[in-house]
């Protein structure tokens, strides 16, 4: 019985390999034609050590380790390029902080990943706690449908608390090592809104500085720092390739394609020589991002851009700035406490989860 079903399950392995064997050469000769179509060259390769990217690997847990994840990615664009193609595990992956590059990603069709389907049974509608407001219950009272009622809880928790949170987290953690910064915010509040008062949505338009100092905060931390798509059919990224690398790029049906608006932002060529230092001031000057119209546009994405762009952009400027605005009225006095450690921007430790948050927390000292 053994001996008879053995030569079938050989043939049927044989059949299976020379299936894929076709299939994938059919889909590289197609890929192939794409890129001739186009012109593509293949962008720099971030080099491996060690066989199958295992030193790649052991970089990311380290650095992760250390609270350094940023500064590893980082430094992996100055050494390529804006746009690089790694392997590991025998896997191509591809990385870009180009504008040109995110603005292809983010307004054509690549599809995300994101959504578990955990922690929702289908019996949960409903199923109410007395006198807790429970927002899944509310949402549930109007649909029970799974989808929804997830991307309702997704939308609103995952999207809206935590990049909140680490926006004023920075801004505080900034402001209190850049007391001149904060003195001329002061002032303005103190100019436009005395010492309390209406606080609506036209009286924070009336606040220039302190968009700029949540802009230039979202710079240098942007809430969601990396982020990836992956792509549905094989497509081009305009830019990156060759070695001046302008020439278009290939990206293959399926391959992950890497993007950290964290390192865009901290670009020289794109935000000047001091594109490293906290100055909100910059926004009110011309900076080279400005000299061409991709970058004017698809350089500053904290919120992203194109369809996907972030639903709660307003609301969570609005409700930053009326939280910075109020905590200065109410406390004259906010500094750093003597005790702590001030370095570099962007050298401080991290955390990084879906958002990027300081690892020793925001201390300050009000009185
Ligand atoms: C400083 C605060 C915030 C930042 C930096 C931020 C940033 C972002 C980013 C980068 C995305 C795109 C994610 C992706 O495409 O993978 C996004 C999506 C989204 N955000 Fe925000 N967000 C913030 C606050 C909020 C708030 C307060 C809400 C709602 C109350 C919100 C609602 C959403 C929603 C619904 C999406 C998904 C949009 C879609 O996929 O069509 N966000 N946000």
């Amino acid at each position: 019985m053994a001996l008879t079903f053995l030569p079938l399950l050989v043939l049927s392995c044989l059949v299976g390999v020379i299936t894929q064997y076709i299939y994938q050469r059919r889909k590289a000769q197609e890929d192939k034609a794409i890129a001739n179509h186009h012109g593509c060259l293949p962008a720099p390769r971030l080099q491996n050590q060690r066989p199958w990217g295992v030193d790649r690997l052991e970089q990311i847990f380290r650095a992760d380790a250390e609270s350094r994840l940023m500064e590893l990615f980082l430094f992996h664009f100055r050494q390529t390029g804006s746009t690089l193609e790694q392997k590991f595990l025998g896997t191509k992956a591809y990385g870009t902080i180009e504008p040109a590059n995110l603005e292809a990603i983010m307004s054509t069709k690549f599809k995300i990943y994101l959504i578990i389907d955990r922690n929702l049974s289908t019996d949960r509608a409903g199923d109410g706690q007395q006198g807790r407001y429970v927002f899944l219950d509310a949402v549930a009272k109007s649909s029970a449908d799974r989808a929804a009622l997830r991307g309702q809880i997704i939308n609103l928790l995952a999207a809206g608390r935590d990049t909140t949170a680490c926006l004023l987290s920075w801004t505080f953690f900034l402001l209190v090592r850049h007391p001149q910064v904060l003195a001329k915010l002061r002032e303005e509040i103190t100019t436009v809104c005395g010492d309390s008062g209406e606080l609506t949505r036209d009286v924070l338009k009336r606040l220039p500085y302190l968009q700029n100092v949540l802009k230039e905060t979202l710079r240098l931390y942007p809430s969601v720092p990396v982020n990836t798509r992956t792509t549905v059919r094989t497509t081009v990224l305009p830019t990156g390739g060759g070695p001046d690398r302008k020439s278009p790029v290939l990206i293959p049906k399926g391959s992950a394609v890497a993007f950290s608006v964290y390192s865009m932002h901290r670009r020289p060529d794109l935000y000047g020589m001091d594109a490293e230092l906290f100055r909100p001031e910059r926004w009110d000057e011309d900076m080279p991002m400005h000299k061409d119209p991709t970058n004017a546009k698809w350089a500053y994405l904290p919120f992203h851009g194109g369809p996907r762009i972030c639903l709660g952009m307003e609301f969570a400027l609005a409700e930053a700035g009326y939280v910075v605005v109020r905590l200065l009225q109410r406390f004259p006095h906010i500094k750093l406490p003597q005790d702590e450690k001030v370095e570099l921007v962007g050298v401080e430790q991290q955390v990084m989860t879906l958002v990027v948050s300081i690892k020793q927390g925001c201390r300050v000292e009000i009185r």
